[in-house]
Formats: structure tokens, C-alpha cells, sequence
């Protein structure tokens, strides 16, 4: 196992006047045993970033280290990592004991430590039922299991998640994120796990790396990343839904954005003015929407307080202490 440390990261796709640069010069010291997710949309470099840690992708400039090994030129199979994949891709014509011994029989790894190592895996994975099995005959958590096993065996100093679960189901999803946390807990492999979905980077990851347009705009954990994003990007990416920013509302500077999340809007007698457009039951909580002067805000309300509806007009503020102040040319983190 070991650390991972991307230093001034750069990568450019083409060359000369018409190359594109997508990497922006990407900076992380990751430490030993840690789970980092990197989160953001499509298109902001998640994959690109994953892929020249595993050097399936060449760097433009700076330096990838594993351990205080520096790996730009090593081979993907020198780098001592294992990746999981969106599509996992198994042989359809081999057993899933097969499909997880594949790699070590090609490494030419004796057969019966690659027993001990498959049987290790597939016990972990709950998988020890299903060795004889083709992937058709497995369902689709099954087969990413499987695949996670495939990574397993290797015993990787790190390992890489591309977007693993986003061919299951929301229940599957679920139910596979609470495994591969397990899996971390007994494995302790340091891994980085790329998704787009803000709740999976949540609950997943001990420190989260936000990207935005190929710039990295937090490294941070959840907690931080939640209750102090350092930029209107991070504000309105975590969270759901996203945190209100508002330019014109009574009391705000000109130059400045205010944020105020939906959960930290309270009603005060003494606040805005809202003028209610649209309530949304979800269960326990309802989600009010409304607008102060020209702008949209979103508020969240617990089932015991009262409901409005559209026309009405309540009076809000936003608790003192949850206020976020941000640049409104940088859109950077004020205080
Ligand atoms: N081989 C390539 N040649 C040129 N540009 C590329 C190449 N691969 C990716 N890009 C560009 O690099 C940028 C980052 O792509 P990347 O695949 O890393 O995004 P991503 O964050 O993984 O997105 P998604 O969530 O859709 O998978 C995109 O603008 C993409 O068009
Ligand atoms: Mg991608």
C-alpha cells in the first residue's frame, strides 16, 4: 500500500496552437489507506485524472507519485495499481473464478497461490457460491462484484474506481457502496474513486477532491466541503438542493454572493419578503419555492412547520451563523 501525490498536474490532448488543454495543473498528497472520491460534471477531467494515475494516459507536465516512487513513465502494469470500471467488461466464456484469476495467470503467478488469492477475495465479496458460474448467469451487482474481485486479487498498492456503479440500480447502488466501504475498512488499499454523483462522493469518501473545468476548486473532507465550499461552483454542486446565491438580495453587498443552503432559512417576522411560487411535498420535508425581489430561493421545511402555498407571502431570514460570502468576480470563498 502507499501514498499518491499528484503535483502540478497538466494535460493537454494535441499538440502546438490547437492543443487542448483539459488538466489545469491538479495538486493532491493523498496518504496511505485514504479514500478520496473525485466528484464534478461531465467533462470536468475526472476520467483523464484517473487515467494517468493508471498511465493509461500520457501527463502533459508535473509529476504522478506512488509511494515516493515518481511513475510518469512507468507502464500501467509497472505502476502496482488495479482499476474498476463503468463497463467491467468480463469474459463471458470463463467462470467467475476464471475472470478473477485471468490477470495473476497471465503475471504467471503459480496456481495455487492464485487459489488462495481468488478464494481470499471471493469470500470477501460473498462471492464463494457463485466460482463456477458464467458472468450471464450473475446479476448485475454480482458481475460488478466480480469485477471488484478481479481488482482485489491483484493486491494493488492503489486502487482506481471509473464511475463503478452507475449501470446498477438505485437499491443496488446503495447496497454496493455500503460493500466497497466495508471492503475498505479490511483492505485499507488507498483508492481513488471517480463519480458525478454528489451523495456517492458524500458517503464514500474520506476526503473529496471537487473538479471544476479541469481545475481542482477543493480538496477537502465532506464536512468541509459541505459547510465551507470554497467556491459558488462547490456551493451549488454539493448539496442537493443546491445552495442559494444570491447578488441582489436586501443586505448584500454589490461584488459579493451570498449563500444560504435551504435547510438554513428560518421564518422571523423581521426577514425578506418571499413571495411563494411552488411547494413540493417529499415526505418528510417540503421544499418552498420563492422569490425575493428578482431572485429564485429555495427553502427546506420539516413537515411540522406550516405550508404555504403558492401566492402567499412569509417572511424568512437565514441563520447568522450560516451565512457564506464569496467573491462575486472570482466566485471565491470570502470568510
Ligand atoms: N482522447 C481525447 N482527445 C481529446 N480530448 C479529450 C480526449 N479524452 C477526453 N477529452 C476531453 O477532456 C475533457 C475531460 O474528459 P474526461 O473524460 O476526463 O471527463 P469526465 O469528467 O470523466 O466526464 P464524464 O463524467 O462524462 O465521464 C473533456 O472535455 C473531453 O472532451
Ligand atoms: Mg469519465
Amino acid at each position: 500500500m502507499a501514498s499518491l501525490s499528484l503535483r502540478n498536474v497538466i494535460k493537454r490532448y494535441g499538440h502546438g496552437p490547437k492543443a487542448n488543454q483539459v488538466i489545469h495543473g491538479v495538486s493532491a498528497e493523498i496518504a496511505d489507506h485514504e479514500f478520496i472520491v473525485i466528484v464534478g460534471p461531465s467533462g470536468c477531467g475526472k476520467s483523464t485524472l484517473l487515467r494517468m494515475v493508471a498511465g493509461l494516459e500520457e501527463i502533459s507536465a508535473g509529476d504522478i507519485l506512488i509511494g515516493d516512487r515518481v511513475v510518469n513513465n512507468l507502464e500501467p502494469a509497472e505502476r502496482d495499481i488495479a482499476m474498476v470500471f463503468q463497463n467491467y467488461a468480463l469474459y463471458p466464456h470463463m467462470s467467475v473464478f476464471d475472470n478473477m484469476a485471468y490477470g495473476l495467470k497471465i503475471a504467471k503467478v503459480p496456481s495455487a497461490e492464485i487459489k488462495v488469492r481468488v478464494d481470499k477475495a471471493a469470500k470477501i465479496l460473498e462471492l464463494g457460491h457463485l466460482l463456477e458460474r458464467k458472468p450471464r448467469q450473475l446479476s448485475g451487482g454480482q458481475r460488478q462484484r466480480v469485477a471488484m474481485g478481479r481488482a482485489i486479487v491483484r493486491q494493488p498498492k492503489v486502487f482506481l474506481f471509473d464511475e463503478p456503479l452507475s449501470n446498477l440500480d438505485a437499491k443496488l447502488r446503495a447496497q454496493t457502496r455500503l460493500e466497497i466501504q466495508k471492503l475498505h475498512r479490511e483492505l485499507g488499499i488507498t483508492s481513488l474513486f471517480v463519480t458525478h454523483d454528489q451523495v456517492e462522493a458524500m458517503t464514500l469518501a474520506q476526503r473529496i477532491i471537487v473538479m471544476n473545468g479541469g481545475v481542482m476548486d477543493q480538496f477537502a473532507t465532506p464536512e468541509e466541503v459541505y459547510s465551507r465550499p470554497a467556491t459558488t461552483f462547490v456551493a451549488s454542486f454539493i448539496g442537493s438542493p443546491p445552495m442559494n446565491l444570491l447578488k441582489h438580495a436586501p443586505g448584500v453587498r454589490p461584488g459579493t454572493i451570498l449563500g444560504i443552503r435551504p435547510e438554513h432559512l428560518i421564518l422571523d417576522p423581521n426577514g425578506w419578503s418571499v413571495q411563494i411560487e411552488h411547494v413540493e411535498l417529499l415526505g418528510a420535508e417540503r421544499l418552498i419555492y420563492g422569490r425575493v425581489g428578482d431572485e429564485q430561493l429555495i427553502m427546506r421545511a420539516d413537515e411540522g412547520q406550516p405550508a404555504p402555498v403558492p401566492g402567499d407571502t412569509m417572511r424568512i431570514a437565514a441563520r447568522p451563523d450560516k451565512l457564506h460570502w464569496f467573491d462575486a468576480g472570482s466566485g471565491k470563498r470570502m470568510k
